[in-house]
């Protein structure tokens, strides 16, 4: 049984560390100190920490002096594959990241993997035995590999190699990793990591959104220094990042939630468009109410692919992120994403293109600036109005500076929408919507006009999702 002060640790961890438990509690160190020292928290501050605790979907059993994921009595499971790079050994980190936020560990090793880490530094760790081999009798006698992928409540691999990527876009089963790939009904998420020329070559590229096509979600790798000592995207995921996403995904996938089974796409953040390999042309939107349409939806249980254009926010947990530049390419990304129930297209998309976007950089010349000359991009929301595999309910929004309401009207019926979500556009930026956390809009549909209070960016997407339930429901 975990001990007061293990379970401490991970009520903390799960809270966002201890900084953020003081300023919840009201208290200093001293106060946690003494918790640590007397085994027991004041029943007013535990239930802060109830509070704070079920809002993550967790329950705090005080009698067997552990965290459960609430309406169930079960743990969480989470068979991670580790496959053979450098990473690996990250993946010993990830373990204890799950473990702390109460997921339980079964690792699976490609022979790759193993030459980097061994099975018993992560049974040892997860204690619990380690999978390598897909013929081993003992293991068969245990636990087929069926029943292996079966029962679990998710699938992960990391670090996912472009080889191993590559085994599972072609459905191959020569080893123990890639068959649970074949043979789960779980859902699986993948974090890549590998040399960031292999991560941008095209083969691994179409790999992925074979997967993410097929409901693979993938925990993009972030930019910087690879092992290779080259730079760029290429670097697994941070192992806290990861156990996060797969906290938030695996807790949603044993909740019956209004949206789940639906597969909503959104867009969201600005497109960028290239003038030469330097200087680009953008807008100002931040992604901000796109990604708080992305964290809304997955938290009511929809599979959600995210398509953003460059943004600082960092994508919500629990959900296939999609990162794109340009209009061209969010318009691929989201087609490729395709069928879904709805579209929600948050984006504000670039209208126009540079034609011929120069290779090399523009210098300063005797002859003046260079002339650019633009072409109109293709509008994706009008698109997947009139695509084949039209999603049921699609919702655009629109930034007008004039006329807000009859340009809004007017651009629904034009572009073919259900829903508009008119946001009235003012020249001053300290009063702009761009960047900013709440939005004042219009609702429209064919047959309503609402004036919506200001509301926080996140308030607004509630109040989207709690219409688009009453449709689906209506439906
Ligand atoms: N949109 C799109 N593709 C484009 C342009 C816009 O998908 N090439 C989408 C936006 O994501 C938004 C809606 O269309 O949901 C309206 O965007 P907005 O910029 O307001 O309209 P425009 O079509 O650009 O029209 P205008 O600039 O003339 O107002």
């Amino acid at each position: 049984m975990t001990d007061f002060n293990t379970l401490f640790d991970q009520i903390i961890a799960e809270l966002g560390g201890r900084d953020a438990v003081m300023a919840l509690l009201d208290v200093g160190p001293s106060a946690l100190s003494n918790y640590r020292k007397r085994g027991t928290i004041p029943s007013a501050k535990q239930a802060l920490l109830d509070e704070a605790l079920a809002r993550k979907g967790l329950t705090f059993e005080a009698d067997d002096l552990r965290l459960s994921a609430r309406n169930s009595g079960e743990m969480r499971r989470v068979l991670l594959i580790i496959t053979g790079g450098i990473a690996a050994y990250k993946a010993l980190d990830l373990a204890r990241r799950l473990m702390e936020r109460g997921i339980s560990v079964t690792g699976v090793m490609s022979k790759g993997a193993q030459e980097f880490i061994t099975p018993l530094s992560v049974s040892a760790l997860t204690g619990e035995k380690v999978y390598t081999d897909l013929f081993s009798l003992t293991d068969e006698a245990e636990m087929g590999h069926i029943r292996l992928a079966r029962e679990t409540d998710m699938v992960l691999v990391a670090p996912a190699t472009a080889h191993f990527i590559a085994k599972m876009a072609h459905g191959m089963a020569d080893c123990l990793a890639s068959t649970i790939c074949l043979a789960t009904s779980a859902p699986v998420m993948i974090a890549p990591a590998m040399n960031p020329q292999m991560w941008a070559h095209p083969a691994l590229q179409h790999n992925l959104t074979t997967l993410a096509q097929r409901g693979v979600e993938i925990i993009a790798p972030a930019i910087g220094d690879t092992a290779c000592g080259e730079v760029g995207a290429g670097r697994l995921e941070e192992p806290i990042i990861i156990a996060e996403q797969v906290s938030a995904r695996v807790r949603q996938t044993h909740q019956t939630v209004a949206l789940s089974g639906k597969h909503i796409l959104i867009t969201s953040g600005p497109t960028i468009e290239p003038i030469d390999p330097i200087r680009f042309i953008a807008n100002r939107s931040s992604g901000k109410q796109g990604h708080a349409l992305a964290a809304e939806a997955v938290r009511r249980g929809a599979r959600v692919t995210l398509v953003s254009g460059p943004v600082t926010e960092p994508p919500p947990a629990g959900l296939t992120h999609i990162s794109i530049e340009t209009a061209h390419q969010m318009k691929e990304a989201c087609e490729a994403a395709l069928p879904a129930d709805s579209a929600i297209c948050a984006a504000a998309v670039a209208d126009w293109h540079v034609v011929g976007a120069s290779t090399s950089k523009h210098k300063k010349t005797q002859a003046g600036p260079p002339v650019i000359t633009l072409a109109t991009n293709p509008d994706i929301l009008a698109g997947l109005c009139q695509h084949d595999k039209r999603p049921s309910l699609v919702i655009g929004f629109a930034a007008e500076t004039d006329n807000l309401e009859t340009a809004a009207r007017e651009k629904r019926i034009r572009k073919g929408c259900d829903w508009l979500i008119a946001n009235h556009i003012v020249a001053d930026a300290e009063q702009s919507v761009f960047g900013a956390d709440t939005n004042q809009v219009l609702f429209i549909s064919s047959d309503a006009c609402e004036d919506w209070p200001s509301l926080k960016k996140t308030d607004v997407a509630r109040r989207i999702f709690d219409r688009m339930e009453a449709w689906f429901d209506c439906d």
